[in-house]
């Protein structure tokens, strides 16, 4: 069992990484591998919805590790996107990032790599802008059919660097209860399918544009 992590932050030693670190804790506790995939400082390039995905079954480009974390997805039982909040959005790095990743697996062939997982978004900020973060990061785990897991609080914490983020002891709970309560749902889907439970087939008969033609 395995979880697969991104840090959203340019920093790679910075406050969401000491966030993805406190989950990693609790994973490593309780006997879940996990693993942390840097986005780095390097620009990220936008998706520029070019369809070339429907051919390649992976983005077009390949300069950052957009095409590398859509394989390590394949074998991840579970999801955590961590972000710092930039002028109260999530950073604008990991939203293009998880645009590409998401837009090309949706178009990729054979199964998707996040459908039925458990999905976990993690945000921090000095101050505010948090939940508007929050909002925005969940909204690619409801449209793949993921599993959204919660804590004892949205799952944010406060720190401007850092340092800061022990300060913040209701936000490092929060992200430990949402450790262990993603190592339980990750369980109880493996319980599931060793039982045979098997997953609805969704129906995709319709895609209706909200401006018609007739
Ligand atoms: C460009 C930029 C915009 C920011 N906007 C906000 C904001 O809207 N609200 C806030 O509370 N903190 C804001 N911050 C502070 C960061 O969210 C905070 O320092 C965070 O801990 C950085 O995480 P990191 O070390 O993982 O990059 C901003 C920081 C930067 C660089």
């Amino acid at each position: 069992m395995k979880v697969l992590m991104l840090n959203g932050s340019a920093n790679p030693d910075g406050s969401t990484m000491a966030g993805l670190r406190e989950m990693a804790g609790v994973f490593e506790a309780e006997g879940v591998g996990s693993e942390i995939v840097q986005i780095g400082g390097k620009p990220i390039a936008d998706c520029i919805a070019c369809g070339r995905c429907a051919e390649l079954s992976r983005c077009v480009f390949s300069e950052d590790r957009v095409n590398e974390f859509a394989e390590k997805a394949k074998e991840a039982d579970g999801f955590v996107f961590g972000t710092p909040v930039y002028y109260a959005h999530p950073s604008g790095r990991i939203q293009s990032f998880l645009d590409r990743v998401f837009f090309s697996q949706m178009h990729a062939m054979g199964a998707s790599p996040f459908r039925h997982k458990p999905c976990a978004a993690i945000v921090v900020a000095r101050r505010a802008g948090t939940s508007a973060s929050f909002d925005v990061m969940n909204k690619y785990a409801g449209i793949t059919e993921m599993v959204t897991v919660g804590s004892t609080y949205w799952n944010e914490f406060h720190a401007l660097t850092k340092e800061d983020v022990p300060g913040d002891p209701e936000g490092t709970q929060t992200l430990r209860n949402l450790a262990r309560n993603m190592v339980y749902l990750m369980k109880c889907l493996e319980a599931g399918r060793l039982a045979g439970i098997e997953p609805p087939r969704p129906e995709k008969d319709h895609m209706t544009n909200f401006v018609r033609k007739n």
